[in-house]
């Protein structure tokens, strides 16, 4: 796992964007695995700033988002398929036919798992993913105890995501239970992870995710696992890592960086 700690939130999104450019730059019709949630919108406003400031050429580009709410029309404000297009598809060039987000509203979840994750083979694999993490350590809605060779699949969601996530609705209840997400295991097969984690609440998740041992407990510890997972952290979400002066020694002393 290589990690980059940055001092602050817009710095740990910049340097985060510049490794999805750099990926961009080198194969323009890379596909790429997007993530929702709070903390990767400062890596999507990087993303627009390039696009209209440099260029960034979205128009070979397609995407898969991890997961969506069950239950929620697309349309609705807190559905991921309105997220992603608030946030990120209304301001680049990624072609409409090349946008795939679990469908939270199908008739056979099954089936349509089966074609999603089909879907991603046929389209040649995901490049780079790009990754959240929960307070309880899970990746997508991969919630503790998922099984670290999980597939795309219907999910029950944990208490505490459902708590985490209220502050997004009106009232605790309305929080969908079940989700359609992309399995751990349909994650670990993504050329390359990028995973962004920011503040003092993801402290203990990262800590976990980093150091802790590879666990269905906290399915974000399967990065462990992946020969090229980048963890992009600002220093509140760093600081519970134990061996925090050895990756900032390592961030330093890296081939190519500049001399202290
Ligand atoms: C949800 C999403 C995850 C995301 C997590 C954390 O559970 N399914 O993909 O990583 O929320 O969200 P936030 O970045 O808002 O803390």
């Amino acid at each position: 796992m290589e990690l980059t700690i940055k001092s602050s939130y817009e710095e740990m999104s910049k340097a985060a964007a510049v490794k999805v450019a750099d990926l961009l730059n080198a194969k323009p019709n890379a596909v790429i695995g997007m993530a929702t949630g709070s903390t990767p919108l400062g890596l999507y406003k990087e993303l627009v700033k390039m696009h209209k400031n440099e260029g960034l050429d979205f128009s070979q580009v397609t995407t898969f988002n991890l997961d969506e709410y069950v239950g929620l029309p697309v349309d609705h404000d807190q559905s991921y398929h309105y997220f992603m297009h608030e946030n990120f598809f209304k301001h680049v060039n990624v072609p409409h036919q090349n946008i795939y987000i679990p469908s939270g509203t199908t008739k056979n979840f099954k089936a349509f798992c089966a074609w999603y994750e089909n879907r991603i083979k046929e389209c040649g694999g995901v490049d780079i993913q790009i990754l959240g993490i929960g307070s309880d350590g899970h990746i997508a809605f991969n919630e503790p105890t998922s099984s670290l060779s999980s597939r795309t699949r219907l999910k029950t969601l944990a208490k505490p995501t459902i708590d985490d996530n209220s502050r997004f609705f009106e009232k605790r209840e309305d929080v969908p239970i079940y989700a359609i997400t992309m399995g751990v295991g349909t994650i670990l097969e993504s050329r390359e992870l990028l995973l962004v984690a920011n503040g003092k609440g993801k402290a203990d998740a990262v800590a976990q995710m980093v150091e802790g041992p590879v666990t269905s407990m906290i399915t974000a510890s399967a990065l462990q696992l992946h020969p090229s997972a980048h963890v992009f952290l600002d220093t509140e979400s760093a600081g519970n890592l134990k061996m925090r002066d050895y990756y900032e020694w390592i961030q330093a002393k890296k081939p190519g960086a500049p001399k202290l």
